[in-house]
């Protein structure tokens, strides 16, 4: 008999909506992807690089000259220091990040705090390496947290606290009240954080994102996580990489040199070489924001109610003012018979709590988000 080690898990909403938006010929704003193309300066840097011969094994931390250029930028950006050659690693996507991250900090019956609703990679790794999540709800509906709930949940096995912001799949960001309510919670405590940041460029109406290696305090106990794939349009590269100290990064690659060792080569110096542009990543929230406006000017008439997201490409609608149908039946009928697929938020709770609300990825061209909007508001 075969045991599974995730016996609860199946096949994921993300599959299933994008499946049905295939079947009935949907508009797909479900899973969190661009349907635009992405940069041809950075497609020729990709072939130019396979084409000179750039295709064996990169080095196990990432080749130098990208940990250099990301060490640069976070500097730059957030003021923080990071030593490219012990403190960056270039990892397979955040996904391969937050895994490692994991997997270095929490051993058996470790707790660890995860706001929901909550981004589904999560879970599963702390599980597998024996972890016990502690749920602590985002406040509905601003969804922003309870930093007293945190407080009274933590335990003398409190290891972790993961913390994403902008926030998938709320579309909020944290503020500086969050991060000192942090710093005073994590300050004598042996608790480390993952800063699952994959959506640090997609911030909007001047916002500015407030990365954990911005404070000294959280800096020191934080794995900081990054996606190219997010920020580049390129999320099927599957390149990202993880910030921490020395002393977290060592363990960190560890794990990364077993989990998949490096990562691929000829993307690591096409995107080195791209990003010496600082507009290419630069210009990124004024290009979501304009797709963030036009996709909510396209629901302006429609009976759906919605807080402007702030961050991460994603728009959540509320629908309780329309029926009371619960999200997951909603999210399908309107793929059926609307034609625009979306994510039931409900999915992102272990206990499944269904807030009447739906999210829909706003990563998309114009006539898409436009054509979106009509139908939406047929509603
Ligand atoms: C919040 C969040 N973290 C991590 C990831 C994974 O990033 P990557 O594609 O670089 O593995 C995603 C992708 O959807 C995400 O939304």
């Amino acid at each position: 008999m075969f045991k599974s080690k995730l016996p609860d898990l199946g096949t994921t909403i993300f599959t299933t909506m994008s499946a049905l938006a295939n079947q009935h010929g949907a508009i797909n704003l479900s899973q969190g992807f661009p349907n635009f193309e992405v940069d041809s300066r950075l497609t020729e840097l990709l072939s130019r690089y396979t084409r000179e011969g750039y295709n064996q094994y990169a080095p196990m931390a990432g080749v130098p000259i990208l940990r250099e250029i990301i060490a640069e930028k976070q500097n730059r950006i957030y003021g923080s220091q990071y030593n490219p050659e012990h403190e960056v690693t270039v990892t397979s996507g955040a996904t391969e990040s937050i895994f490692a991250a994991i997997a270095a900090t929490v051993s058996f019956g470790d707790e660890v705090i995860v706001f929901e609703p909550a981004y589904d990679s999560y879970l599963p790794a702390i599980e597998l390496n024996g972890g016990v999540p502690v749920y602590i709800s985002l406040s509905y509906p601003d969804y922003s947290v309870n930093w007293d709930e945190v407080e009274s949940k933590i335990s003398p096995k409190t290891k972790l606290i993961i913390i994403n912001t902008p926030h998938n799949p709320s579309g909020t960001i944290l503020t500086d009240l969050d991060f000192q309510r942090l710093e005073k919670i994590i300050s004598d405590r042996n608790i480390f954080l993952i800063g699952d940041e994959v959506y640090e460029h997609i911030i909007f109406d001047g916002a500015p994102h407030l990365s954990l290696s911005k404070s000294e305090i959280l800096r020191e106990k934080s794995f900081v996580c990054g996606s190219f794939g997010k920020t580049f349009h390129i999320t099927g590269w599957k390149i990202g990489y993880c910030l921490a100290p020395e002393k977290l990064s060592i363990e960190f690659r560890k794990i990364h040199q077993y989990l998949t060792f490096s990562t691929f080569t000829p993307a690591q110096y096409a995107l080195a070489e791209y990003m010496q542009d600082k507009a290419n990543y630069e210009k990124i929230p004024q290009f979501y924001q304009q797709k963030r406006d036009l996709f909510l000017s396209g629901l302006s008439s429609s009976r759906f109610q919605f807080v402007p997201s702030r961050g991460s490409f994603f728009q959540n609608l509320f629908y309780g003012n329309i029926t009371d149908k619960p999200d997951v039946e909603l999210a399908r009928e309107l793929t059926e018979t609307i034609k625009v697929a979306s994510i039931p938020v409900s999915v992102f709770y272990h206990k499944k709590t269904d807030d009447k609300v739906l999210r829909f990825c706003f990563a998309k061209d114009d006539e898409t988000l436009r054509k979106a909007g009509e139908l939406l508001s047929g509603i």
